[in-house]
């Protein structure tokens, strides 16, 4: 029985085969144990004998077992350690970052081009009035320059006066010119603003067009300022956007709160007028509208129009980047996949 289990003992390896042994042979129902209980059968002469055997066999398996169980510790927490072992000589893992979304980016470029040029942030409110995002614009109700900005109401007011989501930016026109002109409304200070932020137009969403999206506008009021202001600026901003070698075009247009009323075209950054795929031929991308801010537009926001003159522009900082990164649908902007935004 010795033999045996000492060479047994030999090859436990692990905690969990040295618990095994130790109940199979020094257990209450283990081999020694069996050996004690049938004592009982033998002769009074012989049982001092076996019982003596018996108490040596049980203290040599037990220092035995104390020997074997240090050596296995000593090599489980060896093997422990080698297994966590951290090599301090390895360069460190970088933590993922996160980043400033793409569109965000752009807003910034913008925003730091015009504030070289004197403009400063102004912030405005996404829910607005009817009156503030359409009549104090000079699109009275039911003017049809309504269609080309479908509306998400928020509460109908029998006064006409519904509260909405902002189709555009431009009500921050005119927060910003009566809060500039009630410091001094005999001699309103003059205005260089940017209004970013976002707007909210009921449409159908396609690669071209989300309900909701950013809009950056910018908002000049002074003495004699003119139409050469607005074009030398626009020039300016474009060529600090998207390189010095960029041609610009002022194609008229209309808005019901400028007058006259244009919109900026730039020469195609892909083909460079040639017609290409960007800019399905024409050679010209479409960047923003702009005009000179109407006469009535100007007394709303408490600026007399026959003192004071101005321009405005506005542009979607989305189609700015589409364009600078050649993005081609404007859905991803807020589908959040993290393998498009890591792109920026
Ligand atoms: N508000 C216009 C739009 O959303 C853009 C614009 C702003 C045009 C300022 C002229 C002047 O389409």
């Amino acid at each position: 029985l010795r033999e045996e289990a000492l060479q047994a003992l030999e090859r436990a390896q692990t905690s969990a085969d040295l618990a095994a042994w130790r109940s199979t042979y020094l257990g209450k129902k283990g081999k020694l144990s069996q050996v004690l209980r049938g004592m009982g059968n033998l002769s009074p002469e012989e049982r001092p004998i076996v019982g003596r055997l018996a108490n040596d066999i049980k203290e040599t398996l037990e220092q035995a077992y104390t020997e074997r169980a240090e050596a296995v510790r000593q090599a489980e927490l060896a093997a422990h350690l080698a297994a966590d072992a951290v090599d301090v000589t390895l360069p460190g893992r970088r933590p993922p970052l996160g980043r400033l979304h793409p569109s965000t980016q752009v807003m910034r470029e913008i925003e730091r081009i015009f504030a070289d040029l004197g403009f400063q942030v102004y912030a405005s409110r996404e829910v607005e009035l009817d009156e503030y995002n359409f009549q104090l614009l000079n699109i009275p109700p039911h003017h049809p320059a309504r269609e080309m900005q479908d509306t998400f109401y928020i509460e109908r007011s029998p006064d006409e006066n519904d509260v909405l989501l902002r189709t555009h930016t431009s009500p921050g026109q005119i927060h910003a010119m009566r809060e500039f002109a009630a410091m001094n409304p005999d001699n309103p200070p003059p205005v260089r603003i940017m209004l970013p932020g976002m707007v909210y137009r009921h449409e159908q969403i396609t690669p071209r067009s989300d309900i909701q999206f950013q809009q950056v506008e910018g908002l000049a009021i002074g003495h004699h300022i003119t139409m050469a202001d607005l074009k030398g600026t626009i020039e300016y901003f474009v060529r600090r956007l998207f390189g010095p070698e960029r041609r610009l075009r002022f194609r008229a247009s209309y808005f019901p709160f400028t007058e006259p009323s244009a919109e900026v075209d730039m020469d195609c950054l892909l083909c460079g007028g040639e017609g290409c795929r960007l800019c399905k031929g024409t050679g010209w991308l479409e960047i923003m509208g702009c005009g000179m801010v109407h006469p009535t537009v100007l007394r709303n926001g408490g600026y007399d129009p026959e003192r004071y003159t101005g321009y405005a522009f506005g542009m979607g900082p989305a189609r700015i980047t589409m364009l600078k990164y050649g993005i081609e649908d404007i859905r991803y902007f807020w589908q959040n996949d993290l393998r498009f935004l890591e792109q920026f």
